[in-house]
């Protein structure tokens, strides 16, 4: 169960209202008796003077009996009766606002009052003897004297004992008021240290329960603002605190997990951002191949019927006149210049005209053959066996230009979708004109590589090597360098390795060598084009 902070502060509160009520109640009541006691000590001082002005009275009326005496002045009595009357009506008021008091020295001092009267009544009693004795010629009695006398010194102890009556309240009304400061004293030291002890354990328990966990939890916000998500605190506090950390670690729990949402949402976005761009340069460079190949198709397309249309409209006048040239031939061989120069230069001019329409016929045949080149028949074909088959067949043409073969075949090669007559047909072209290309001889290097989804091959000569001009050209349609070259050998490799979906690529250096690679996907899937 939840322990309430502020059910701890509430009780805090009532028993400080309850200790500052009590202490304030207990001195006040203290206070109180105090001013009771200043009251009576007052009340009993006022006393004090009253009996010792008694004393007073009846030691004054004493002495003037004594004067009269002395002077023989018997007109004094009257005045000392009077004195005498006046401090015995003296003593019973006095004794009368003691008995209305009710104090518990009363009794004591009452016995002690009553002996006083008794001896102010003795001495108004004996003046009269005394004075009547004194107006004698010669007075003959001294014993009412010294009765007056003793009644005398009776008044002045009886006035001694009622004081030290008093006096003996007064000590006891200071020593108890003594006690009650002494009381308030040592209650308020008492309070004091209590008060301070439990300042400094209320200050302790405030600290390392409230103020420390607070200065925590700030420290800890501090640094979520700065970033730190992982941050968590702790604390054994069952109050008000202990809530309080519990929501901050749920709030920093659920921080953390909606950026870690937030980031893995952002990487998805990401991830799907360079998909669909990789989608969208895939799907482009499948439309430039797309466009290209039907740039390539409508060329081939327009080179099949220029190609029909040379074959029809170039054909059949130059079959015309071949015919009219063998006509002429036989004409010439018919007339009768037997040895003549003419003859023998007419038959020297048909036989060029011959051997041009020859040569028009051979290229109008293999542009033909170019132009309405078969789509290749795939099958799954082994590229090491046609290699091998291609490095037996130029053996010869090698040997006689002094060439050496070098065949590396990768073991590890697969077969490739490939119509294998084609093939050899452009592998064998390739290999012709690297032999071509070395008349004094060299190496021929021929080369299968496995790639990843994909066959690489390669025919490399030490031959003249091509200028870096030409190499743009070499594939085109009747680019030659060669005396009775026709220009149709590599256009027609072209032709046939992008039949296949493959490429084919160039590298030359002039009098170093040449190097033609090869590309052929392994699989009717894969993308080989861009490799090289
Ligand atoms: N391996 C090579 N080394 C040097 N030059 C080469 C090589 N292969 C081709 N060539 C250059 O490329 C040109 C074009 O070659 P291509 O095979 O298309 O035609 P050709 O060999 O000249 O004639 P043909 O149509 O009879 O093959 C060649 O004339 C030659 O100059
Ligand atoms: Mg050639």
């Amino acid at each position: 169960m939840k322990k309430k902070l502020s059910s701890y502060i509430a009780g805090a509160f009532i028993i400080n209202v309850f200790a500052i009520l009590s202490v304030g109640g207990i001195c006040t009541l203290m206070v109180k008796d105090m001013v009771t006691n200043i009251a009576r000590l007052e009340k009993e001082s006022g006393n004090v003077s009253t009996i010792y002005r008694l004393n007073n009275k009846i030691q004054h009326a004493v002495f003037m009996v004594h004067n009269s005496i002395v002077d023989y002045d018997e007109t004094a009595e009257n005045e000392i009766m009077a004195t005498m009357a006046k401090a015995e009506k003296d003593l019973l008021d006095y004794m009368g606002s003691e008995k209305s008091g009710h104090n518990l020295h009363t009794q004591e001092e009452f016995i002690l009052l009553e002996k006083l009267h008794d001896n102010i009544s003795g001495i108004k009693t004996l003046l009269p003897e005394i004075y009547r004795n004194l107006t004698l010629a010669e007075p003959q009695d001294e014993n009412g004297f010294k009765l007056l006398e003793k009644y005398a010194f009776h008044a002045r102890n009886l006035t001694q004992s009622i004081n030290d009556v008093h006096f003996k309240v007064v000590s006891g009304l200071v020593k108890e008021s003594y006690n009650k400061m002494f009381f308030i004293l040592l209650l308020y030291l008492t309070c004091s240290v209590v008060g301070i002890l439990a300042s400094c354990v209320g200050y302790v328990v405030l600290s390392r329960h409230t103020i420390k966990p607070i200065i925590n939890l700030a420290t800890a916000t501090r640094r979520i603002s700065g970033g730190d998500l992982g941050i968590r605190v702790a604390t054994d506090s069952e109050t008000e605190i202990g809530t309080l950390y519990q929501s901050f670690n749920a709030m920093t729990e659920k921080l953390q997990e909606h950026q870690r949402k937030r980031e893995d949402f952002n990487r998805m976005l990401e991830k799907l951002v360079k998909e669909r761009t990789r989608e969208l340069l895939e799907s482009n460079e499948s439309l430039s191949r797309t466009q290209s190949e039907l740039v390539r198709m409508e060329k081939i397309a327009t080179l099949g019927q220029i190609a029909t249309s040379v074959n029809h409209e170039i054909k059949t006048p130059l079959n015309v006149l071949y015919m009219n040239l063998q006509l002429l031939i036989r004409k010439i061989n018919q007339c009768p210049m037997e040895g003549d120069s003419l003859k023998q230069g007419m038959l020297g001019l048909t036989e060029i005209i011959n051997n041009e329409i020859g040569r028009i016929n051979e290229i109008i045949e293999e542009f033909v053959k170019y132009a309405r080149f078969p789509a290749p028949k795939i099958k799954e074909s082994d590229i090491n066996k046609i290699l091998t088959d291609i490095a037996e067949m130029v053996t010869q043409n090698a040997r006689e230009a002094d060439i050496s073969i070098d065949l590396q075949l990768d073991d590890n090669l697969q077969t490739c979708p490939v119509d294998a007559k084609m093939m050899i047909q452009a592998l064998l072209n390739l290999c012709m004109n690297a032999i071509q290309a070395m008349p004094y001889g060299g190496s021929l290097k021929i080369e299968s590589k496995k790639l990843e989804s994909c066959t690489k091959i390669s025919i490399i000569d030490t031959g003249q090597g091509i200028e870096a001009a030409d190499l743009d050209r070499i594939f085109d349609p009747f680019f030659t360098k060669k005396d009775g070259g026709l220009g149709f050998g590599l256009a027609i490799v072209q032709r046939i390795i992008e039949d296949h979906r493959g490429s084919i690529s160039c590298r030359s250096e002039v009098e170093k060598g040449t190097e033609f690679t090869i590309i052929l996907p392994t699989t009717t899937k894969a993308i080989c084009q861009d490799i090289i």
